[in-house]
Protein backbone atom coordinates (compact mmCIF):
# COMPACT_ATOMS: atom_id res chain seq x y z
CA UNK A 1 0.00 0.00 0.00
CA UNK A 2 1.33 3.53 -1.22
CA UNK A 3 2.05 5.77 2.67
CA UNK A 4 2.18 9.30 2.56
CA UNK A 5 5.40 10.79 4.36
CA UNK A 6 4.19 14.34 5.39
CA UNK A 7 6.81 16.82 6.69
CA UNK A 8 4.62 19.44 8.18
CA UNK A 9 4.43 21.69 11.45
CA UNK A 10 2.64 20.88 14.90
CA UNK A 11 1.71 23.91 16.74
CA UNK A 12 -0.27 24.67 19.77
CA UNK A 13 -3.00 26.60 18.39
CA UNK A 14 -4.20 29.67 21.07
CA UNK A 15 -7.30 30.96 20.03
CA UNK A 16 -9.03 34.22 20.93
CA UNK A 17 -12.98 34.41 19.56
CA UNK A 18 -13.69 38.02 18.86
CA UNK A 19 -16.31 40.44 17.93
CA UNK A 20 -13.91 41.71 14.92
CA UNK A 21 -9.89 41.53 14.73
CA UNK A 22 -8.08 43.75 16.94
CA UNK A 23 -7.31 47.06 15.14
CA UNK A 24 -3.91 48.73 14.95
CA UNK A 25 -3.50 50.39 18.62
CA UNK A 26 -7.11 48.93 19.69
CA UNK A 27 -7.87 46.42 22.91
CA UNK A 28 -10.08 44.23 23.12
CA UNK A 29 -11.63 41.39 25.02
CA UNK A 30 -12.25 37.76 23.67
CA UNK A 31 -15.85 36.45 24.36
CA UNK A 32 -13.92 33.04 24.61
CA UNK A 33 -10.17 31.67 24.47
CA UNK A 34 -9.15 28.11 23.82
CA UNK A 35 -6.11 25.72 23.48
CA UNK A 36 -6.25 23.44 20.33
CA UNK A 37 -3.95 21.24 18.85
CA UNK A 38 -3.35 22.87 14.71
CA UNK A 39 -0.13 22.81 12.71
CA UNK A 40 -0.78 22.67 9.00
CA UNK A 41 1.18 19.61 8.97
CA UNK A 42 -0.74 17.64 12.20
CA UNK A 43 -4.08 19.04 10.81
CA UNK A 44 -2.90 17.40 7.21
CA UNK A 45 -1.84 14.33 8.81
CA UNK A 46 -4.74 13.43 10.89
CA UNK A 47 -7.00 14.28 8.26
CA UNK A 48 -5.19 11.98 5.80
CA UNK A 49 -4.94 9.68 8.66
CA UNK A 50 -8.92 10.04 9.64
CA UNK A 51 -9.61 9.69 5.99
CA UNK A 52 -8.26 6.53 5.89
CA UNK A 53 -4.38 7.23 4.28
CA UNK A 54 -1.22 5.58 6.01
CA UNK A 55 0.47 8.80 6.95
CA UNK A 56 3.92 9.24 8.59
CA UNK A 57 4.18 12.50 10.24
CA UNK A 58 8.11 14.01 9.74
CA UNK A 59 8.55 16.86 12.40
CA UNK A 60 9.60 18.44 15.69
CA UNK A 61 8.11 18.83 19.56
CA UNK A 62 8.37 20.78 22.05
CA UNK A 63 9.14 18.24 25.49
CA UNK A 64 6.19 20.43 27.08
CA UNK A 65 3.86 19.35 24.31
CA UNK A 66 4.11 15.70 24.17
CA UNK A 67 -0.01 15.59 24.16
CA UNK A 68 0.04 16.44 20.13
CA UNK A 69 2.29 13.66 19.44
CA UNK A 70 -0.26 11.56 21.61
CA UNK A 71 -3.06 13.16 19.85
CA UNK A 72 -1.48 12.27 16.42
CA UNK A 73 -1.09 8.64 17.55
CA UNK A 74 -4.68 8.57 19.00
CA UNK A 75 -5.96 9.50 15.64
CA UNK A 76 -4.01 6.68 13.73
CA UNK A 77 -1.15 8.98 12.40
CA UNK A 78 2.65 6.49 12.50
CA UNK A 79 4.54 9.28 14.96
CA UNK A 80 7.91 7.11 13.86
CA UNK A 81 9.35 10.65 12.80
CA UNK A 82 8.06 12.84 15.14
CA UNK A 83 11.26 14.42 17.83
CA UNK A 84 10.83 15.44 21.04
CA UNK A 85 13.25 18.20 21.36
CA UNK A 86 14.08 19.66 24.66
CA UNK A 87 13.36 23.82 22.62
CA UNK A 88 10.00 25.20 22.41
CA UNK A 89 7.44 23.96 20.34
CA UNK A 90 5.65 25.87 17.24
CA UNK A 91 2.76 27.87 18.11
CA UNK A 92 -0.05 29.96 16.69
CA UNK A 93 -2.05 33.34 18.01
CA UNK A 94 -5.48 32.78 16.12
CA UNK A 95 -8.48 35.81 16.62
CA UNK A 96 -11.45 33.57 15.40
CA UNK A 97 -14.53 36.84 14.27
CA UNK A 98 -18.06 36.82 14.25
CA UNK A 99 -18.19 35.91 10.60
CA UNK A 100 -16.03 32.92 11.92
CA UNK A 101 -13.05 34.40 9.48
CA UNK A 102 -9.81 33.93 11.67
CA UNK A 103 -6.30 35.91 11.60
CA UNK A 104 -3.40 34.18 12.23
CA UNK A 105 0.58 34.65 13.48
CA UNK A 106 2.70 32.23 13.56
CA UNK A 107 5.50 31.40 15.81
CA UNK A 108 7.97 28.42 13.97
CA UNK A 109 9.79 27.34 17.15
CA UNK A 110 10.51 23.49 16.84
CA UNK A 111 8.95 23.28 13.38
CA UNK A 112 12.26 25.21 12.12
CA UNK A 113 14.71 22.67 12.95
CA UNK A 114 15.00 20.02 10.68
CA UNK A 115 18.23 19.54 9.53
CA UNK A 116 19.63 17.85 5.89
CA UNK A 117 20.66 14.58 8.09
CA UNK A 118 17.30 14.72 9.44
CA UNK A 119 15.59 14.83 6.03
CA UNK A 120 17.25 12.37 4.07
CA UNK A 121 17.53 9.97 6.90
CA UNK A 122 13.72 9.99 6.96
CA UNK A 123 13.35 10.12 3.26
CA UNK A 124 15.64 6.86 2.83
CA UNK A 125 12.92 4.85 4.33
CA UNK A 126 10.49 5.73 1.73
CA UNK A 127 9.86 3.65 -1.56
CA UNK A 128 9.32 5.21 -5.26
CA UNK A 129 5.57 5.79 -5.45
CA UNK A 130 5.32 6.59 -1.89
CA UNK A 131 3.84 10.35 -1.99
CA UNK A 132 5.71 13.69 -0.21
CA UNK A 133 3.42 15.71 1.16
CA UNK A 134 4.62 19.18 2.37
CA UNK A 135 3.63 22.74 3.54
CA UNK A 136 5.61 25.96 4.09
CA UNK A 137 5.42 26.01 7.99
CA UNK A 138 8.63 24.28 8.04
CA UNK A 139 12.17 25.07 7.24
CA UNK A 140 13.64 23.40 4.54
CA UNK A 141 11.10 22.51 2.08
CA UNK A 142 13.19 22.78 -1.30
CA UNK A 143 15.39 20.05 0.54
CA UNK A 144 12.16 18.14 1.22
CA UNK A 145 11.42 18.25 -1.96
CA UNK A 146 14.58 17.37 -4.25
CA UNK A 147 15.37 14.68 -1.63
CA UNK A 148 11.78 13.10 -2.01
CA UNK A 149 11.87 13.38 -6.04
CA UNK A 150 15.47 12.15 -6.19
CA UNK A 151 13.78 8.87 -4.29
CA UNK A 152 10.96 8.79 -6.49
CA UNK A 153 8.41 9.51 -4.77
CA UNK A 154 5.20 11.65 -5.92
CA UNK A 155 5.52 15.15 -4.55
CA UNK A 156 2.05 17.10 -3.21
CA UNK A 157 3.28 20.59 -2.39
CA UNK A 158 1.01 23.05 -0.35
CA UNK A 159 2.64 26.47 -0.35
CA UNK A 160 0.95 27.92 3.04
CA UNK A 161 1.35 30.11 4.34
CA UNK A 162 3.12 31.96 1.12
CA UNK A 163 6.20 33.90 1.33
CA UNK A 164 8.44 35.00 -1.26
CA UNK A 165 10.85 32.19 -1.03
CA UNK A 166 8.01 30.33 -2.39
CA UNK A 167 8.65 31.95 -5.89
CA UNK A 168 12.08 30.14 -5.88
CA UNK A 169 11.53 26.60 -4.82
CA UNK A 170 11.96 23.52 -6.94
CA UNK A 171 8.19 23.48 -7.94
CA UNK A 172 9.11 21.90 -11.37
CA UNK A 173 9.93 18.91 -9.44
CA UNK A 174 6.09 19.24 -7.83
CA UNK A 175 3.23 16.55 -9.16
CA UNK A 176 0.63 17.89 -7.34
CA UNK A 177 0.37 21.74 -6.69
CA UNK A 178 -2.80 22.68 -4.03
CA UNK A 179 -3.29 26.15 -2.98
CA UNK A 180 -6.16 28.72 -2.25
CA UNK A 181 -6.53 31.73 -4.71
CA UNK A 182 -4.39 34.04 -2.91
CA UNK A 183 -1.48 31.53 -3.16
CA UNK A 184 -2.45 30.86 -6.57
CA UNK A 185 -2.46 34.51 -7.33
CA UNK A 186 1.25 34.76 -5.67
CA UNK A 187 2.50 32.32 -7.59
CA UNK A 188 0.68 33.40 -11.04
CA UNK A 189 -0.46 36.87 -10.75
CA UNK A 190 -3.41 35.58 -12.47
CA UNK A 191 -6.81 35.67 -10.42
CA UNK A 192 -9.26 33.61 -13.16
CA UNK A 193 -8.81 29.46 -12.25
CA UNK A 194 -8.04 29.16 -15.74
CA UNK A 195 -5.60 31.59 -16.35
CA UNK A 196 -3.88 30.47 -13.09
CA UNK A 197 -3.69 26.88 -14.88
CA UNK A 198 -2.41 27.87 -18.16
CA UNK A 199 0.39 29.94 -16.25
CA UNK A 200 1.34 27.36 -14.42
CA UNK A 201 1.30 24.61 -17.06
CA UNK A 202 3.13 26.41 -19.48
CA UNK A 203 5.80 26.71 -16.34
CA UNK A 204 5.36 23.30 -15.59
CA UNK A 205 3.93 21.03 -18.09
CA UNK A 206 3.17 18.22 -15.79
CA UNK A 207 1.86 20.09 -12.78
CA UNK A 208 -1.38 18.77 -11.75
CA UNK A 209 -3.31 21.87 -9.92
CA UNK A 210 -6.18 21.54 -7.04
CA UNK A 211 -7.47 25.30 -6.44
CA UNK A 212 -9.17 25.79 -3.09
CA UNK A 213 -11.72 28.96 -3.41
CA UNK A 214 -13.29 28.74 -0.40
CA UNK A 215 -17.71 28.87 -0.28
CA UNK A 216 -16.74 29.17 -3.97
CA UNK A 217 -15.63 25.46 -4.29
CA UNK A 218 -12.68 23.71 -5.43
CA UNK A 219 -11.19 22.79 -9.23
CA UNK A 220 -8.82 20.07 -10.36
CA UNK A 221 -6.32 20.88 -13.46
CA UNK A 222 -4.06 18.64 -15.13
CA UNK A 223 -2.72 17.85 -18.60
CA UNK A 224 -5.92 14.92 -18.86
CA UNK A 225 -8.76 16.57 -17.17
CA UNK A 226 -10.41 19.63 -15.64
CA UNK A 227 -12.95 19.23 -12.75
CA UNK A 228 -14.95 22.32 -10.68
CA UNK A 229 -16.79 20.91 -7.43
CA UNK A 230 -18.74 23.37 -6.14
CA UNK A 231 -18.81 23.78 -2.19
CA UNK A 232 -21.71 23.10 -0.05
CA UNK A 233 -23.82 25.31 1.79
CA UNK A 234 -23.14 25.38 5.51
CA UNK A 235 -23.41 27.85 8.26
CA UNK A 236 -19.80 28.06 9.28
CA UNK A 237 -18.32 29.05 12.80
CA UNK A 238 -14.80 28.71 12.25
CA UNK A 239 -12.82 28.32 9.06
CA UNK A 240 -9.34 27.25 10.70
CA UNK A 241 -8.27 23.85 9.50
CA UNK A 242 -10.82 23.75 6.71
CA UNK A 243 -7.87 23.95 3.51
CA UNK A 244 -6.02 21.51 5.85
CA UNK A 245 -9.15 19.29 6.30
CA UNK A 246 -9.42 19.37 2.33
CA UNK A 247 -6.36 18.08 1.30
CA UNK A 248 -5.96 15.10 3.57
CA UNK A 249 -8.95 13.56 2.55
CA UNK A 250 -8.81 14.87 -1.31
CA UNK A 251 -4.87 13.28 -1.06
CA UNK A 252 -6.33 9.75 0.79
CA UNK A 253 -8.59 9.66 -2.08
CA UNK A 254 -6.89 10.20 -4.63
CA UNK A 255 -4.27 7.22 -3.58
CA UNK A 256 -7.26 4.66 -2.92
CA UNK A 257 -8.95 5.28 -6.28
CA UNK A 258 -7.24 7.15 -8.59
CA UNK A 259 -10.57 9.33 -9.12
CA UNK A 260 -9.25 13.40 -8.72
CA UNK A 261 -13.21 14.55 -9.17
CA UNK A 262 -13.95 11.52 -6.31
CA UNK A 263 -11.76 13.21 -4.33
CA UNK A 264 -12.76 17.17 -4.73
CA UNK A 265 -16.23 15.96 -3.71
CA UNK A 266 -15.24 14.04 -0.89
CA UNK A 267 -12.40 16.23 0.20
CA UNK A 268 -15.14 19.66 -0.33
CA UNK A 269 -17.37 17.60 1.51
CA UNK A 270 -15.17 17.09 4.49
CA UNK A 271 -14.27 20.47 4.64
CA UNK A 272 -18.09 21.40 5.04
CA UNK A 273 -18.39 20.16 7.85
CA UNK A 274 -14.95 21.27 9.67
CA UNK A 275 -16.10 24.45 9.50
CA UNK A 276 -19.32 24.32 11.50
CA UNK A 277 -17.20 23.63 14.45
CA UNK A 278 -14.31 25.19 16.63
CA UNK A 279 -10.67 24.70 16.04
CA UNK A 280 -8.33 23.04 13.36
CA UNK A 281 -7.35 19.37 14.42
CA UNK A 282 -10.43 18.59 16.77
CA UNK A 283 -13.37 19.88 13.56
CA UNK A 284 -11.56 17.27 11.30
CA UNK A 285 -14.56 14.71 10.76
CA UNK A 286 -14.05 11.17 10.46
CA UNK A 287 -14.97 8.45 7.88
CA UNK A 288 -18.07 7.79 9.36
CA UNK A 289 -19.58 10.81 9.78
CA UNK A 290 -18.77 11.66 6.14
CA UNK A 291 -20.71 8.58 5.29
CA UNK A 292 -23.85 9.29 7.81
CA UNK A 293 -24.12 13.10 7.02
CA UNK A 294 -24.55 12.54 3.10
O1 LIG B 1 -4.27 25.91 8.67
C1 LIG B 1 -4.60 26.16 10.01
C2 LIG B 1 -3.37 26.16 10.85
O2 LIG B 1 -2.56 27.25 10.49
C3 LIG B 1 -3.63 26.34 12.32
O3 LIG B 1 -3.87 25.12 13.00
C4 LIG B 1 -2.40 27.08 12.82
O4 LIG B 1 -1.56 26.31 13.62
C5 LIG B 1 -1.68 27.55 11.56
O5 LIG B 1 -0.57 26.82 11.33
Amino acid sequence: MKSVLNFGSINVDYVYTVEHFVRPGETISCQEYRRFAGGKGLNQSIALAQAGAYVYHAGKVGSTDTWLKTLMEDKGVDTGFVEIISGSSGHAIIQVNAAGENAIIIVGGANQLMSESDVQRIVADFEPDDYLLVQNEVNAVPLIIQSAKAKGLKIVFNPAPMSADVLNYPIGLVDILIVNETEAHSLTEESEPERIYETLNQRFPQIALVLTMGNKGAAYFSPQARFFQPAEKVHGVDTTGAGDTFIGFFLAELISTNDPKAALAYATRAAAICVTRHGAADSIPSRRELRTQQ
